[in-house]
């Protein structure tokens, strides 16, 4: 549990008091009772207001902030502000801003505007952590923090340079073994003394065009942020080791790696902004990642838009009933909060059109306030119940922030080589067929896991491929796609033919790579019928063409020079079966594929629904939650079986064929037998 003085679903978002007269204050609480919030984020970019002058803080109109929550029974995470310093501070101390990537030295403004490594920014956010804790430790409102706010600014300035050479020295050791690391003799790159080394920006090209280095210094931003978040954690800690302590990470997760990141916070949080083109999967599986940075346990969902975005291309209202269907998928795949962003509208800047529980109408009579107000009722009904329970899954899909990074970073074999396009793809067979699924890292303990699938693995670190060896010797279950083990951890090809360390598990070895262009297509002849798998199958952007080395073809490529050769292959290692898919099939194929896996291993969703509802289990001692999502706009009926089950959502019991409305969700519980 977040924290035991509030054995409940947390329920608010992001409150910017100061950005309204006092008097308004008043009017929000009595809306947010009405809402049925029962937490609030705050003070999220206040620093200016909190610290006016260097030798100067008032925090008094925070206390009353604080104090009003308290008398309305709602509580407080408290955000340290860190995210935006005050204007004054990078005036006087200009080294705080950041030099972007084209190397322009940023003048203040925005938000997330500073660099990582300025020891000037650190002291100061470590003050103003401290300052909090110390004067709010024992407040009544106080539940947990947060610390600044996503994250995520790469920085390329003189003081960033002198860190990354030291980082890399602390790495490598020797000017031999980085010359060794990073290839330097490519190009002429070759380096003598530690002061040559270049941070790579658009000033030099390397951070497109000299990937070893680009993706160390990746590498270096993302433990250069942790940095930052560990200096106001500990600030933090030393003052109330029992709270958690947090930071909200961003929807977009590409820039930083947040396995690693995961490791230094109590809690995960994240911001859901899906966007109207997305697929339902891709946001399931945005929430299983989420599970998966700390091994499966519950996080919080920080923000979400309660209606619609202003920084899109076009910002589409959510209809209605989907904020509702969204904030129940995130307690369904683990979330222990359902989180706002923001309670109330902005009336100028650039988030005035930005969607909010209390909207500029500024009364309760919108629909936006109505549903909010509706779901805070079912949240308080459902309580504690399910807080802290966990998803148990027989699949995985394996995950790694540096793969991603160094096959986008790649030149070749496709400009279309997109990470999350290919993991997504193989997890929407799974999240279509309601099964279960973990995501791990390359490092993680598989042998609890039935089926692993590892699309686009690139990237072999040390011990990846003996991980995967391990487990199909072990009896697993194992997929990996075209264009894997191709690299070690500094981008070098491992040479004597792909895909490298996997070849031995893969029983395969690959001799060439054809990049498609975009309008050209192959097609996947199976061999034999694979499940439901028969006939030909459309496949693109990228063709291995591949030899068997003691694998089986299941399936072969049906033209161009390469026709009749293997496009998709098994092989048996040991007492379990690895599969390679060469291309990149149309989604019938991945669907198809994936279920007969599945079937073959017995793997099943916990729920027979139709299409388009989505099901998931959470878990915790004896009890068990199984969630019914309908993301269609009509009514579905369901089969829930001779058992009795109490459905959370409406307080009644339910039992054999019920029929649920579009966008409706059932939060059943399994009746004892007593
Ligand atoms: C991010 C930020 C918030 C807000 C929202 C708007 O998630 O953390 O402060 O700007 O975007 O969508
Ligand atoms: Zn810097």
């Amino acid at each position: 549990m977040i924290n035991p003085k509030l054995p409940a679903i947390l329920y608010g978002g992001d409150y910017n008091p100061d950005q309204w007269p006092e008097e308004i204050w008043r009017e929000d609480m009595r809306l947010f009772r009405l809402a049925g919030i029962n937490v609030v984020v705050v003070p999220v970019f206040s620093w200016a207001k909190l610290q006016p002058a260097e030798d100067r803080y008032d925090f008094e109109w925070l206390d009353r902030v604080l104090d009003l929550l308290a008398e309305n029974g709602i509580y407080a995470c408290i955000a340290t502000s860190t995210a935006a310093q005050p204007a004054w501070m990078s005036v006087k101390y200009p080294e705080i801003l950041p030099v972007d990537v084209h190397g322009r030295k940023r003048t203040h403004g925005k938000r997330v505007n500073f660099c990582p490594n300025s020891k000037v920014y650190r002291e100061f956010a470590a003050r103003l952590a401290r300052k909090l804790a110390e004067r709010y430790k024992d407040h009544p409102a106080l539940l947990y923090w947060r610390v600044a706010n996503e994250y995520g600014t790469y920085c390329y300035c003189d003081t960033c340079a002198q860190e990354f050479r030291k980082w890399v020295q602390k790495r490598y050791g020797t000017i031999e073994e980085v010359n060794r690391r990073w290839n330097l003799s490519f190009w002429g790159h070759t380096i003598h003394s530690w002061d040559e080394i270049m941070v790579p920006s658009e000033l030099n090209d390397d951070n497109k065009w000299y990937q070893p280095v680009a993706l160390d210094y990746l590498r270096f931003m993302t433990d250069s942020t942790i940095e930052c978040f560990v200096n106001e954690y500990q600030a933090i800690k030393e003052v109330t080791p029992d709270l958690m302590v947090s930071t909200n990470i961003s929807g977009y997760i590409k820039k930083l790696d947040q396995f690693k990141f995961a490791e230094y916070v109590d809690i995960v949080s994240w911001d859901n902004y899906p966007q109207p083109q997305h697929r339902m999967s891709l946001v399931a599986f945005k929430h299983d990642l989420m599970r998966g940075l700390k091994g499966g346990r519950p996080y919080i969902l920080a923000e979400q838009t309660p209606s619609s975005q202003n920084w899109q291309p076009y910002n589409l209202l959510k209809r209605p009933g989907v904020m509702r269907l969204l904030s129940y998928q995130a307690l369904a795949r683990g979330a222990d909060t359902v989180m706002f962003f923001q309670m109330r509208q902005s009336k100028a800047g650039v988030e005035k059109l930005h969607g909010a529980v209390i909207s500029h109408a500024g009364h309760e009579r919108t629909r936006v306030f109505g549903e909010c107000a509706q779901l805070g009722a079912e949240l308080k009904n459902i309580g504690a119940s399910f807080l802290d329970s966990r998803v148990t899954a027989k699949v995985a899909v394996m995950f790694d922030w540096d793969n991603w990074w160094a096959v986008e970073l790649s030149s070749g074999p496709s400009r279309d080589l997109q990470y999350l396009d290919q993991v997504e793809k193989y997890y929407h067979a799974l999240w279509k067929l309601n099964v279960p699924v973990d995501i791990v890292r390359p490092d993680s303990d598989l042998s609890k896991y039935d089926l692993v699938l590892a699309p686009l693995l690139y990237m072999t670190k040390p011990g990846t491929a003996e991980n995967i060896e391990n487990y199909v010797r072990e009896g697993g279950t194992f997929v990996t796609t075209f264009f894997s083990g191709m690299v070690d951890e500094n981008d070098h090809i491992i040479l004597g033919g792909y895909p490298g360390e996997l070849k031995d598990v893969l029983g395969i070895w690959v001799e060439e790579i054809d990049g498609l262009l975009p309008e050209m297509k192959n097609g996947m002849v199976m061999k034999g019928p694979l499940g439901e798998l028969n006939g030909t199958y459309e496949c693109g952007l990228i063709c291995d063409l591949l030899h068997l080395r003691g694998a089986e073809a299941l399936a072969v490529y049906a033209a161009d020079f390469y026709a009749g050769r293997p496009c998709l292959t098994r092989n048996q290692f040991g007492k379990g079966t690895a599969y390679y898919v060469a291309s990149d099939p149309e989604q019938p194929f991945i669907d198809g594929f994936v279920k007969y896996l599945c079937d073959l291993k017995g793997i099943k969703a916990p729920l027979e629904v139709p299409p388009g509802v989505e099901v998931t289990q959470r878990e915790k001692e004896s009890r068990r939650f199984t969630f019914v999502l309908n993301h269609n706009e009509t009514a579905v009926e369901i089969d829930l079986g001779e058992k009795a089950c109490f459905d959370l959502v409406t307080q009644t019991e339910k039992r054999g064929r019920v029929r649920l409305a579009g966008r409706d969700v059932l939060i059943l519980e399994e009746q004892q037998s007593s």
